[in-house]
């Protein structure tokens, strides 16, 4: 049979990984496939790097509707990235009835409804292995390979940059400032770091898990976003203290109690003991569980040219097996038929329930601690350890680090606003979400 066709669009970081890949493995993913798939044509502003890259395997263009334009071609890739141009070229691939394989977490988890729709009425497929957690096959765990299960929640590692961030502030005991510049400086964190530290790639990623593993649509207006800017290092080693790392996690949670689900990511206490919290430097890894089957862990690379390539083919290699399929017996793109979504709603954070870390730092008098416990009972809110730090001599203040059980975040605030309004809180309180992941 005649080899798949499919052409490249962008072939930088994942898209020269992703030829080279291909290229190398090819026999093997012939006999996987059941049929050749060759990138025959690639699409690049760079044209003489692109040619230097696939020498005369490929016909380089430099438009990209070049290669959308040709009927000859099965399948699209489109590398390029983000909300612009990304867009357009998706839904015009779609338009013309390829099917398309995109690394682009950005742009379906804004633009998912959109393009997934126009890919369902065209009756092609948008296969996303890589837009989440790169090289880990989790979209496939989630859409196939846990299919049997109600999800209770996903929770995971998916950035690697804050985590390579948050293993150095452990390791060094160094503030965010001086890490994030380290990593710049060796090549982990982009020039504008801007979607990684801030926790917005992370939403992006978790909001597409969360589509996923609930049958609801792509929202990511909807996800709660907090990153790492304003982590201290006081606040890791104290958790460590209480047998808890810190780790930007990407949260998605059914909350059968009130209709709804939880989206959010933002740093979170981890008990030290989970291999979650083992997960170290630029990593990935995503814990799911579900009714049927427990939890379960998926760890690997997260980013990279390869390790990214390697989902990026995987979906070329599904696609091609279900090229002859009929659209409507196919695997779905959101793992649930089309028509079967629901409207669950995403909770606003306020009617999140989780367990909280607080460090307030306070006056070191008689009375202080008896104060704040008092707040805390009276907002129901129940304390679960509590670790004061003995003042240096000649000190007038110290940390007082609480741990508290699960709680209403509604709760948590205004019991947080009373504290903050003590005369003996000195200092903004740093509060952390905890999750035991059990
Ligand atoms: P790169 O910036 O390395 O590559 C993008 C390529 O697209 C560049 O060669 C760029 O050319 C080219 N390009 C830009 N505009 C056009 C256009 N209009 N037509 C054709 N080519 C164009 O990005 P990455 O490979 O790192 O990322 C690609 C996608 O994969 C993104 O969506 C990213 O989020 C995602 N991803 C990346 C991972 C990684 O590890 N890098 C991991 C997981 C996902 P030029 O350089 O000249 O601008
Ligand atoms: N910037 C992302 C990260 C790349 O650090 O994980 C992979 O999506």
């Amino acid at each position: 049979m005649k080899p798949i066709q499919v052409g490249l669009l962008g072939i930088g970081t994942v898209g020269s990984g992703t030829f080279n890949v291909l290229t190398r493995n090819q026999e093997e993913i012939r006999r996987r496939a059941g049929r050749g798939i060759e990138i025959t044509m690639v699409a690049d502003l760079n044209v003489e790097r692109a040619r230097e890259i696939v020498g005369d395997r490929a016909r380089v263009v430099a438009d990209a509707r070049e290669i959308i334009a040709n009927p000859e071609i099965d399948i699209v890739i489109e590398l390029i990235g983000g909300y612009g141009i990304a867009r357009a070229l998706v839904l015009e691939a779609i338009s013309a009835g390829k099917h398309v394989v995109t690394a682009n977490k950005a742009l379906l988890a804004v633009h998912g409804t959109e393009i997934f729709a126009a890919a369902s009425a065209k009756g092609v497929m948008v296969a996303f292995e890589a837009a989440v957690a790169g090289g880990i096959p989790i979209i496939k765990a989630l859409r196939e390979g846990l299919t049997a299960n109600q999800v209770q929640w996903v929770a995971g590692i998916i950035n690697g940059t804050t985590n390579f961030i948050l293993s150095e502030m452990r390791d060094k005991g160094l503030d965010f400032d001086v890490v994030l510049k380290e990593a710049q400086r060796l090549g982990y964190a982009e020039a504008d770091p801007t979607f990684d530290i801030e926790g917005v790639d992370a939403a992006h990623k978790a909001t597409l898990m969360s589509a996923l593993a609930f049958g609801i649509p792509v929202q990511f207006d909807k996800a709660h976003v907090e990153g790492i800017t304003k982590l201290a290092a006081a606040d890791i080693r104290y958790a460590e203290q209480l047998g808890y790392r810190i780790k930007l996690l990407g949260i998605a949670k059914r909350r059968d109690d009130v209709g709804g689900i939880e989206l959010r990511v933002h740093p979170t206490l981890v008990p030290a003991k989970r291999l979650i919290a083992n997960v170290e430097g630029a990593m990935n890894a995503v814990m799911v569980q579900g009714d049927a089957v427990g939890t379960t862990l998926y760890y690997g690379k997260g980013a990279g040219s390869e390790p990214t390539a390697s989902a990026v083919i995987a979906d070329l290699v599904d696609i091609t097996r279900l090229h002859t399929a009929d659209p409507d017996h196919r695997v779905p793109h959101l793992a649930f038929q089309a028509d079967e979504l629901r409207d669950t709603p995403v909770l606003p954070i306020s009617e999140i329930r989780t367990a909280f870390y607080l460090r307030l730092r306070v006056a070191d008098q008689k009375g202080v601690l008896s104060a704040i416990t008092a707040i805390l009972a009276a907002s129901d809110i129940s304390i679960d350890a509590v670790l004061q730090r003995e003042s240096n001599e000649g000190e007038h203040q110290t940390d007082v680090i609480i741990l508290t059980h699960e709680t209403q975040e509604g709760a948590m605030r205004d019991a947080l606003a009373q504290m903050q309004a003590l005369p003996t809180v000195l200092a903004p309180i740093v509060s952390l979400r905890k999750e035991e992941l059990a």
